[in-house]
């Protein structure tokens, strides 16, 4: 049975998900990209995961810094969301546009999020046109309790929690 990418992201585009800005620092340079590919992997020992396209310019500032941040966005942040999406742009300018501080590694954690964790790269994975990068969690904390923003169906949704 032949099954094609479009049917893929067919169905992936009806699959709810949280959305989070994954970013790192590297030489002092802070940069992100909008990830909905993140997942809690394992509490003993404590990993996440996160899938990064090997053609976005985060990649591999990602995996030379070998830190990064996930940052769980709320529904009021569809903004900053759309900003570290946008393709057309190299992200240099966002952290300039973004209120953060830094965290224990470094990396950027973007004020009124609900959430951030942060993470030591341990074990990557080369998976097609993605790496999974896996890391070792040294922080995670609860900033809001803002309901999260949630991608679906190709746009953002509001959910009733
Ligand atoms: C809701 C949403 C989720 C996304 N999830 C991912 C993801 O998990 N991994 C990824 O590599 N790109 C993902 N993207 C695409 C990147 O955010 C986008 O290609 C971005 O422009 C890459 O930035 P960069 O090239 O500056 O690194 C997602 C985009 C959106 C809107």
């Amino acid at each position: 049975m032949n099954v094609s990418a479009d049917d893929l992201r067919a169905v992936m585009r009806v699959f709810p998900t949280g959305v989070t800005i994954v970013a790192t620092i590297n030489n002092g340079v802070r940069r992100g990209l909008t990830v909905n590919s993140f997942v809690s992997l394992s509490l003993d020992p404590l990993r996440v995961l996160v899938s990064i396209s090997k053609s976005s310019h985060c990649y591999p500032l990602i995996q030379e810094s070998g830190v990064y941040s996930v940052n769980l966005l709320s529904e009021k942040q569809r903004d900053i969301s759309s900003r570290f999406a946008d393709p057309k742009d190299d992200k240099f300018h966002c952290f300039f546009e973004t209120e953060y501080i830094s965290g224990v590694t470094g990396c950027p954690l973007i004020q009124g999020c609900i959430g951030h964790i942060e993470s030591r790269i341990v074990d990557e994975v080369d998976v097609g046109d993605h790496t999974l990068f896996i890391g070792s969690v040294v922080a995670a904390h609860i900033q809001s309790k803002d309901k999260p923003l949630v991608y679906f169906d190709g746009d953002y949704a509001a959910i009733d929690i």
